[in-house]
């Protein structure tokens, strides 16, 4: 059966979203995704998620009925379910990308980027732009240039 990419948004039933919380949730959602092939990335902005699901048909349909179902959250919402040629998140069977607790650069680069309010990044109403800022996550995560020192140029091996 075909892969597939699900996108919802939801809203977190509590105002704030402890640490310890949505590590456990994160933590027991990567292993359980990790059975069935899932991958993906569940972003959290104040009080607000978007997670995107990679995977078999049938498993990510199974397991976003489970999470409609999820007291820890509410309003859910899908944004898309299309059949997927390759995955954009094959890297982490589910990762947690906090804006709220990005450093100051990449905070900075989203804000411009993206529509704000009150010190958190607003979930983008536009599919390009919710792709684009899943996508944008992703890279913040996997590179971190403005942490690298300038002075140490590396010369060609
Ligand atoms: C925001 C949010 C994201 C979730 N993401 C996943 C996930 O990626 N994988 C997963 O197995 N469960 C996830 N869950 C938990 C599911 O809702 C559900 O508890 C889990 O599938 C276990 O269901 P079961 O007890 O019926 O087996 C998530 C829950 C919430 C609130």
């Amino acid at each position: 059966m075909e892969n597939c990419r699900l996108i919802y948004k939801s809203r977190a039933s509590t105002d704030v979203v402890s640490n310890e919380t949505i590590s456990h949730l994160v933590e027991q959602s990567a292993q359980a995704n990790k059975a069935r092939e899932i991958t993906g990335l569940l972003l959290l902005a104040g009080n607000k998620y978007l997670q995107v699901l990679e995977g078999p048909y049938h498993d990510v349909n199974r397991l976003y009925g489970n999470i409609i179902r999820d007291a820890r959250h509410c309003d859910v919402e899908l944004i898309t379910f299309e059949p997927m040629e390759s995955r954009y998140f094959e890297q982490w069977n589910m990762r947690l990308v906090d804006l709220y607790e990005l450093s100051k650069y990449p905070r900075e680069l989203l804000s411009a980027k993206y529509q704000y309010r009150e010190g958190v990044i607003l979930i983008p109403e536009r599919i390009h732009e919710v792709y684009a800022l899943l996508l944008d996550a992703k890279a913040l995560c996997l590179t971190t240039p403005w942490q690298k020192k300038s002075s140490s140029r590396k010369t060609a091996e």
